[in-house]
């Protein structure tokens, strides 16, 4: 269902690890729909080898990049304008990582040097691309910028932890910088807020399944996926929504507006 919706554009998607992940998922449609794209990941995630198939398929070059380094962030924009021969319209971030969960340090017994890094890299790494965009003048006018994000931001969902603090840190970021960057180059910046979704990232989160399957049981939709996620991230990147920005945009099937529904209340009333 192709419509060359972004033909003639040209984007980075970050965070592209393995198939299931929400970025090669969007890296592929944004490619059937006309774009032209540059991957990046960290170079430890890179040397897994996986990233390289999907660049095959997507004839796109693989520029590595650590987010938490600025060195990194800018060597992959002033390559990726050398390789598209002009400035870029999109940018995908669809990166996240908490260390305390990967170390098994629950949120009331957090390590501060592990917080800080998951800081670093599920958040300020989209300030630190925007604002190296902003100084390099890097994206057209009309350009979007998307970052992916979870409603432990404004709601509490307890195995989340500290990445709860981490989006609502980067919903906030959008939010900031979507002003600036939208007065200075019309260009925008939103969050979209994407149901539980199998991937990597999602099942390094304790007690995953129990998510997946009570929003599910909760959303009138039933949970987005990753390929449905990608969908919209096209729309995002398209001018079909060109005066959106600034908003945190939820992708969940209707979940985020449910305050019970049968199928939970049901399963309740079997207690
Ligand atoms: P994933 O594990 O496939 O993607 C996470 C990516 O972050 C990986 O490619 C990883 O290599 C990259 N990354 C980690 N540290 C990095 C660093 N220092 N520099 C550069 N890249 C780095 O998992 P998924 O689910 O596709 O995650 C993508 C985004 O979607 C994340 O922001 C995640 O929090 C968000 N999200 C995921 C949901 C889920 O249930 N899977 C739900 C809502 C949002």
């Amino acid at each position: 269902m192709a419509h060359n919706l972004l033909k003639g554009k040209k984007g980075i998607i970050f965070g592209a690890l393995d198939e299931k992940s929400i970025a090669w998922r969007t890296a592929l449609r944004c490619v059937e729909e006309g774009a032209e794209i540059v991957l990046t990941n960290a170079p430890v995630a890179m040397r897994m080898g996986e990233i390289n198939k999907l660049a095959e398929i997507c004839k796109a070059p693989v520029i590595a990049a650590d987010v938490t380094s600025m060195e990194d962030i800018e060597n992959l924009l002033t390559k990726s304008m050398e390789h598209f021969g002009g400035k870029i319209d999109f940018i995908l971030h669809s990166v996240g990582m908490s260390l305390n969960i990967r170390k098994g340090r629950s949120y009331t017994d957090l390590d501060y040097n592990f917080t800080q890094k998951t800081m670093d890299i599920s958040a300020l790494s989209l300030h630190r691309v925007l604002q190296t965009a902003y100084k390099l003048d890097a994206i057209n006018e009309w350009g979007s910028v998307v970052a992916l994000t979870y409603i432990a931001a404004q709601r509490v969902f307890t195995h989340y932890s500290e990445m709860a603090d981490a989006k609502s840190l980067l919903e906030s970021i959008a939010r900031s910088f979507g002003y600036h960057y939208g007065v200075k180059k019309k260009v925008r910046i939103n969050t979209i807020s994407q149901s539980p979704t199998k991937t990597t990232a999602g099942s390094g989160v304790k007690g995953f399944d129990g998510f997946v399957s009570y929003a599910e049981k909760m959303s009138p939709l039933g949970n987005a996926t990753a390929d449905e996620c990608a969908d919209y991230t096209v729309s995002l990147f398209s001018d079909y929504t060109k005066m959106v920005t600034m908003q945190n945009l939820y992708h969940d099937g209707g979940f985020s507006s449910t305050g019970i529904s049968t199928a939970v209340a049901e399963q309740m009333e079997k207690e």
